[in-house]
């Protein structure tokens, strides 16, 4: 065990296992431990290095930053955040952004702003209908959200609000909607319970039943948008425009930020109702500006598009030369590969050996989500690994 692990062990508390690898340095689609090894990093942060490790127009931009201003009280205007909002304004459905520092804490301050709008338009309706197999974050709230037993086992009793219902089945929402229901909150495509990809008209079956009662349709793209499945956000693709909308991981590249996006009709806070010290800081809203600019200009989407075709197309002539592989799903850049046994941890390891950091998204099934940069040739790189690790795991 090196000196940092011994020193983690000592002082951290243990909420994740860990991978034997001290990282010390990226640039682009690579880190670097801190024995000089390269690995091609196709888990990008969890989804989140959307430009890749230390991109110049991030670098800079945050170099810029930190050297002009870097944090005021949200009691005064600052231009990054109001740049950044401008250019999520403009380029999506929606009409209004609050800016605030994680995944969760966007789902949090959504449903909050449901809630009001429940106060003002629905008769104090306050539930809010989720579905199983989701994740929302790990804050109270979203664990309640979030429709995994898993997480939410060891924080019984949760705070209430949410019923979590299955996935791909508009009957169970409809059946689950009561009088105190003010919103649906979904993900497009679920990322960490699954890779798991909607039927074709789920999303707008949702829709039209939110406009059938009144109720609001949360999309969560904190995992799914800034480009990762193919259009600048996935609600794109299945021609719906959501009410509410939540960013997070990728939209600064690697800064922490989250962002919360309503329409007008929905947009309902006034002074006081709520808040965020650090949400729309100026250094992680000048890489959140650089990181969509650089996306929208450079159809980083339409890459993610292309390069994503190409890696599920390599991940399904995998799973024809390796009979283990039960089925490859994704979209863009967010792809999974299930097997029909738990070899999931192996072949991280054995992929980790030969260079490629790998997701392990449940014991049989391994998630890939590099950043949106990157080419075929990194794709071609990371098949072979994982062609070779399938080998010597099933050896
Ligand atoms: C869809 C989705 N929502 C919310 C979250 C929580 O984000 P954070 O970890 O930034 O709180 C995640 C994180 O994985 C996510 O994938």
């Amino acid at each position: 065990m090196s000196r940092w692990q011994g020193l983690e062990q000592e002082y951290f508390m243990r909420t994740v296992e860990r991978l034997p690898l001290i990282l010390v340095r990226g640039k682009g689609a690579r880190v670097w431990d801190e024995d000089g090894r390269e690995y091609l990093d196709f888990i990008a942060g969890w989804a989140v290095n959307s430009l890749g490790h230390c991109h110049p127009a991030i670098v800079g931009a945050v170099t810029e930053q930190v050297r002009t201003l870097i944090q005021v009280s949200n009691q005064f205007y600052t231009i990054p955040q109001v740049q950044l909002a401008e250019l999520l304004v403009q380029n999506s459905c929606l009409d209004k952004v609050f800016l605030c520092n994680s995944g969760a804490e966007a789902n949090e301050g959504a449903v909050k702003l449901a809630r009001r709008y429940g106060k003002h338009h629905l008769n104090g309706a306050f539930e809010v209908i989720t579905t199983t197999g989701s994740f929302h974050g790990r804050t109270l709230g979203m664990v309640a959200a979030t429709g995994q037993p898993k997480f939410q086992q060891p924080y019984i009793p949760l705070p209430a609000g949410f019923v979590n219902v299955e996935y791909n089945n508009i009957e169970v929402i409809k059946a689950a909607t009561r009088p105190q229901t003010c919103a649906v909150m979904l993900e497009p495509v679920q990322g960490e319970g699954g890779v798991n990809l909607p039927d074709d008209n789920y999303l707008a079956q949702v829709r039209a039943w939110c406009d059938e009662t009144g109720i609001l349709l949360i999309l969560d793209e904190i995992q799914t948008g800034i480009g990762r499945i193919g259009t600048l956000f996935a609600y794109e693709q299945y021609g719906v425009e959501p009410d509410i909308m939540t960013l997070a991981k990728g939209l600064a590249s690697g800064l922490p930020i989250g962002a919360i996006m309503a329409k007008d009709g929905a947009s309902v806070f006034t002074p006081g109702e709520h808040g965020s010290t650090f949400g729309g800081n100026p250094v992680t809203c000048a890489a959140g500006y650089a990181t969509v600019k650089f996306v929208i200009d450079n159809d980083i989407p339409g890459n993610a598009r292309r390069v994503g075709e190409y890696l599920m197309a390599g991940l399904k002539d995998l799973s024809q030369k390796h009979p283990v592989v039960t089925d490859v799903r994704g979209r863009g850049l967010l792809a999974a590969i299930e097997f029909s046994c738990d070899i999931a941890k192996s072949l991280v390891m054995a992929c980790l050996e030969r260079g490629l950091l790998v997701n392990q998204l449940k014991p049989n099934a391994l998630r890939f989500m590099p950043p949106l940069t990157i080419g075929n040739k990194e794709v071609d790189e990371a098949l072979g690994i994982l062609d070779k690790a399938l080998k010597s795991s099933l050896r």
